[in-house]
């Protein structure tokens, strides 16, 4: 089928990249021209596990295309995926000018009628607004625009993965004949019938996904629903994390127990420096005020954002205690990304961790394995180091920030032989108490005991 995909970001991207290794014709447009120049010359413009590669190999194989011009990629396609931002408003509503003005183009350029697929993460009623604006824009000129919502449940850093394996493709529509255009568009996916230059040796053993056919109502809301759920379980662990440092547990033990309950599932329970990310913290926030637009009582999810919020003032509260004054010491700041596996920065828990160090008069150094260069793009105070050991070099304190797993398999008695300290305050539960113990580092995390002691460091290191 031929597919076309408005907005390059990283849905837009692996959406357009994996349709094309599943074998349709995906021509992809984006406003910003620079993007759609270097995505013509090969360079993807974002980090994101084994993209380049199915970039590369669609782009070999001819079945994807990048055009600056929206119309033209419109008049290709039979089916439209609309994969562009929808930020927050000041309020925590969704800003949908971007669909708007989608909409508005593809009423426009359109020659022939079109199935229109909405991807973007929106509140509830959107589709049937988007409806409502195309048929007004394209008023007299006898066409029809189908409109569906397939919200995506890709995580970053393993979308790639997500988008051929997923337990569930969404689909809320209006008519049968767009479920079969949809059903058609995922079929390999769901006949698991795709290349897979990247991962051919590696699949994941799981059950065939599921394709559900819903409302677009319903689908809309399936999506903020599910990413809400997941935010609020992570505040409850965090909150539970909060329980065990005062009463003496290990949040481990009880996370891990309590995950075993087939109705809990082990999932999305570490606690430590909490949520980011450009869609927890939003969608979150616009699911709260779709509620209240329509007068339902969700103080429960705002009660999660707050739990959230707080983390950064616990950990902050953990570095006081460790290091009493902050003003004027080298601090080490592992991890810059929202999590692991990615270069994003957007609503990082690790660069607010990072601006309030600087705020406080911190000499701050931080490394990240993928997200110095956007970091540094919004914090230039920072000193960034590429080289993990070198950001450690004479630090009075390690904060790790990100969950990276090159973290954990540092050499740390050579970062402790570095330091001016063996301090380690840890906002992701990362390493093991026993083995900064063994090590002579003192170290906090959430939950869990704390290891106080430690050795004064010469500082010096190689
Ligand atoms: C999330 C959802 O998991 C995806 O299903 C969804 O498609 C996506 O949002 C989206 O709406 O586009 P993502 O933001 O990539 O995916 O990241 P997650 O892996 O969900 O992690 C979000 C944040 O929660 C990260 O900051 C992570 O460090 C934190 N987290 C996650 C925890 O603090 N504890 C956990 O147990 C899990």
């Amino acid at each position: 089928m031929n597919l076309a995909v408005i907005g390059c970001g990283y849905v837009g991207l692996v959406t357009g990249a994996c349709l094309a290794e599943a074998g349709h014709d995906v021509i992809c447009t984006d406003v910003d021209t620079e993007r759609i120049a270097r995505l013509q010359s090969g360079i993807v413009p974002i980090y994101e596990l084994h993209l380049d590669k199915i970039l590369e190999s669609a782009r070999k194989s001819g079945k994807i295309s990048y055009t600056a011009n929206a119309g033209d990629a419109i008049r290709a396609s039979d089916a439209i995926f609309i994969c562009v931002g929808t930020p927050p408003k000041e309020n925590g509503d969704a800003d949908l000018s971007a669909i708007d003005h989608v909409a508005r183009q593809i009423a426009l350029e359109a020659r022939s009628s079109k199935l229109v697929i909405e991807k973007s993460t929106v509140p509830a009623r959107t589709g049937l607004e988007l409806r409502h604006a195309l048929s007004a824009y394209s008023r007299n000129s006898g066409l029809t625009f189908r409109v569906v919502s397939n919200p995506e449940f890709l995580r970053e850093g393993t979308a790639v993965e997500d988008f051929f394996h997923p337990d569930r493709i969404v689909v809320g529509v209006e008519d049968e004949s767009s479920a079969d255009q949809m059903r058609e568009i995922y079929r390999p996916i769901l006949e698991r019938n795709f290349r897979r230059p990247v991962h051919q040796d590696t699949c994941p053993v799981t059950s065939k996904a599921l394709l559900l056919v819903t409302t677009i109502n319903s689908a809309e809301l399936i999506k903020h629903a599910s990413n809400s759920f997941l935010a609020l379980k992570i505040s409850y662990a965090n909150v539970i994390a909060d329980l065990c440092e005062k009463i003496g547990a290990d949040v481990e033990e009880v996370t891990h127990a309590m995950g075993l309950d087939p109705r809990i599932g082990g999932q999305f329970l570490r606690a430590g420096l909490g949520f980011g990310g450009f869609c927890f913290p939003k969608d979150l926030q616009a699911f709260v005020h779709l509620a209240g637009t329509v007068g339902v009582d969700f103080d429960i999810l705002k009660a999660a954002e707050r739990v959230n919020k707080q983390r950064i003032d616990h950990f902050l509260a953990k570095v006081h205690q460790a290091l009493w004054v902050v003003k004027g010491k080298r601090v080490a700041i592992l991890g810059l990304a929202f999590k692991a596996s990615t270069d994003d920065v957007r609503f990082s828990p690790a660069l607010e961790v990072a601006r309030r160090m600087l705020a406080e008069g911190a000499d701050v150094h931080a490394t990240d394995p993928e997200a110095i260069a956007r970091a540094k793009a919004i914090m230039p105070e920072v000193t960034y180091h590429h080289d993990p050991y070198q950001a450690v070099r004479d630090a009075e304190a390690v904060l790790i920030c990100t969950e990276w797993e090159e973290f954990r398999q540092l050499d740390w008695e050579r970062v402790g032989q570095l330091m001016a300290r063996r301090l380690v305050i840890d906002g992701r539960n990362l390493c093991s108490p026993a083995l900064m113990r063994e090590l002579d580092f003192e170290y906090f995390s959430f939950g869990r005991e704390a290891v106080r002691g430690g050795r004064v460091g010469v500082g010096v290191g190689q």
